[in-house]
Order: structure tokens, then sequence, then C-alpha cells
């Protein structure tokens, strides 16, 4: 089998061609990522020297070089990790968010045409749900809860999302879908929340919640979503969509502050800033056809996850600060230099 892997320099994309090369040491996998700001070739340093891996840097936009990778590579499986990812950064300026996240799913999907595929897997998101009440806990998302978008990012992945399921309807594509909860883990890029909370808290710098803290997501972590990943491909129907999710909801103050008891630092580092424009109250998965159909369970719950997520970025601090001793210094003045002592 040969499997192509978009975005695999990226969080869950690079966590998920590490779980495919150990799982299925027969496959070939090859990652295509255009090493954007959110890309670190640093990550792939475990398997670059695999026979079974090729990394090819390049983008997901560019139709020549993907037409040639698929006519030089015959794959078998697509997975398309590759996206801009980060909510506030759509805010601040939605194109790219468009381009990559929609033309460039475009771009693959027609190479998957003209060259023949078995599947595309598009990785997607449960912010394209839209966001569920606080004051109603009985709520969750489920496969057929509508498409109701708030942010650029996620009016985006809800866009590819019906754009892959035309091309499953029109053009006869073998495609399946997953719309995962909010994932957290090794490599997780230090601009989302607990990655960020846990390096500044390290660095005994003010942890910036937005609004009160109140607003919820699903915690998966980045492992349990690759095993579910697997899974779609092998046993997956096409044409379907899966959710995924574990059940781990927390506040985000609930969760700033049990990184702050895990690194036994004060929760005076806890600053309330200007909330997120749009932002959405609560993520809540529902992810029994998943687990009824393939037999998918999540394994690691959250109080545990974080240990070893806090466990990671204490064991590799180089790959963290390498990250945001650069150009991150400059995005987080811009992102978050307005909000200060706001509410
Ligand atoms: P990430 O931002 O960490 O990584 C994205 C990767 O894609 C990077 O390596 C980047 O270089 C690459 N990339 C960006 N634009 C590209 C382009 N035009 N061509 C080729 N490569 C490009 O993102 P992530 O958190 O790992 O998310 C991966 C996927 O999972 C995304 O599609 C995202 O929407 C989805 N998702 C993420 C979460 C989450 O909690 N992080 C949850 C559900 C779904
Ligand atoms: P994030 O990790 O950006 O993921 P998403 O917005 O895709 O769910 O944010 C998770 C939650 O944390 C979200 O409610 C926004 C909040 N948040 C903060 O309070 N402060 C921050 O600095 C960041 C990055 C996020």
């Amino acid at each position: 089998m040969k499997i192509l892997v978009t975005g695999g320099a990226g969080f869950i994309g690079s966590n998920f061609v590490f779980h495919m090369l150990k799982e299925h040491p027969t496959y070939r996998v090859v990652c295509l990522d255009a090493l954007t700001y959110a890309g670190n070739l640093s990550t792939l340093d475990p398997v670059m020297e695999n026979k079974s891996f090729e990394f090819v840097k390049g983008d997901i936009l560019d139709r020549e070089l993907v037409n040639k990778l698929f006519k030089e590579e015959n794959f078998d499986f697509v997975v398309n990790f590759a996206a801009e990812s980060h909510v506030d950064r759509s805010i601040e300026d939605p194109d790219i968010f468009l381009r990559t996240n929609i033309i460039g799913t475009q771009v693959l999907m027609d190479a998957c045409r003209k060259y023949g595929v078995k599947r595309f897997h598009q990785v997607s998101t449960d912010e394209v749900y839209g966001d569920l009440p606080l004051n109603r806990p009985d709520l969750f998302f489920t496969e057929e809860t509508p498409i109701h978008t708030s942010s650029p990012y996620s009016a985006s992945k809800a866009s590819a999302d019906l754009l892959v399921q035309a091309y499953y309807r029109t053009f006869d594509l073998p495609i399946t879908i997953s719309r995962c909860s909010n994932n957290y883990g090794p490599y997780h890029f230090p601009e989302k929340l607990i990655p960020l909370m846990i390096s500044r808290a390290l660095n005994d710098e003010s942890l910036p919640l937005y609004g009160k803290g109140e607003n919820i997501r699903d915690w998966l972590y980045v492992g349990d979503h690759c095993t579910a990943i697997d899974l779609i491909l092998h046993k997956g129907k096409v044409g379907e969509v899966y959710n995924i999710g574990g059940h781990n909801e927390k506040s985000n103050i609930e969760v700033v502050k049990t990184i702050l008891k895990e690194l036994n630092k004060p929760e005076s580092l806890v600053t309330f800033v200007k909330d997120r424009a749009g932002h959405d109250m609560r993520y809540a998965i529902d992810p029994s056809k998943t687990r009824r159909e393939l037999g998918w369970e999540p394994t690691t719950l959250f109080n545990e996850g974080i240990k070893l997520t806090i466990k990671w970025y204490l064991e590799n601090r180089s790959w963290w600060e390498n990250i945001i001793s650069g150009d991150y210094k400059d995005y987080y003045e811009k992102m978050y230099s307005n909000r200060a002592g706001e509410q």
C-alpha cells in the first residue's frame, strides 16, 4: 500500500506518519508538506532515515507538482491534513485559509480522479457544526448535525467538506471524512491553547485566557485520533462521515488550572484578556457511530493525556524553544498586545 499524507510535518499529520510507519511497516508513506510556519521538518527527524518514508516539500495548491507526484507514486490512500488550522489567524487574515483549505483540497481530489485512488480521506473538524450552548450539556454533535460555522477557519473546513461530498456524489470519488474534536499531545504548535499555556507557564509568563475562560472544548489525545483515521481508511464505508471524540469536555480555565497544578506554578499567572470574536462556546462530539461501526475507542483519558503531554514538553524543550525564539515573538505581540487587561 502507498499512502500520501499531506501536512505531515504539522501536529496531527506527523503523529499520523509515526503511527502508520509503526502499525503498517510494509506501507510506503509519502509526506507532502509546504513547511509553512506550522510545519517543522525536524519533527520528522525520527523517520527521515526510514526506507518506507519519503518527505516531499511542496504546496497542495501546486497542481503541477501534485499531479507529478500522483503519477509517479500511484497512491492507494490519500489523507489530507494540510491546512491552515488556527482560528485566531483566520480572523486576522482569512484569505490563505480559503485557498489552502478549500482550493488545496480540490487540487488533491482532482489528482485522485485523474490517477485513481482507493480512498481520499479528508481530515475535518467538529468546528464545522458551530457551537453548543453552555446550559445544554445534554446536546452533542452527531454526523447529522447541520453545518453551521462561526469563524473563517471553520467556514473553510466546512466548504471543503461539502466539496468532498460533491466529488463523491458527482464523480464517484471514494471519499471518507472525519470530524474530530480538539487534539492535544506531542508536537502541538505553541499557538494553540494547551502548548501555549505549558510553554508560557514554564517560562513564568502570563497565561492569556479569552473572556471568562468558561468556553468548553472536548479534548482528544492525538494518538487516539490517529487510530481512528487508520480504522476509517481500512474499515470505513466510502461516502461516510465519522465523528471522533472521547467525551473529555473541559472548560479552558479547568485546562489551564490543571497545567499549572502539574507544573507547580501559581494560578496568579492567569490573565483574563479580551475575548475572541465570534468565540464558540462549547464543542462536544457524539462518537457513537464510529464506535459502533468501526469498534474505535479512545484509550487516553484527559487526566493521563495531559500528564504525558506536559512530560513531552519538558523533555523536548529545544523543539518548542526553537519555535518561540523566531517569528513567533512578532506573532505573539501582534495577536495579544491589543487584548491585554480587557475582558
Ligand atoms: P498544523 O497547523 O499543526 O499543521 C498543518 C500542516 O499543514 C503544517 O505542517 C503545514 O506546513 C502544512 N500545510 C499548510 N498549508 C499547506 C499547503 N498549502 N500545502 C502543503 N502543506 C501545507 O495543523 P494540525 O493541528 O496538525 O491539523 C491538521 C488537520 O487536522 C487540519 O486539517 C485541521 O483542520 C484538522 N483538525 C485539527 C484539530 C486540532 O485540534 N488541531 C482538530 C480537528 C481537526
Ligand atoms: P485553540 O487551541 O485555538 O483551539 P480552537 O479555537 O480551535 O478550539 O483554543 C482552544 C480554546 O482556548 C478556545 O476556546 C480559545 C481559548 N484560548 C484562550 O483562551 N487563550 C489563548 O491564548 C488561546 C490560543 C486559546
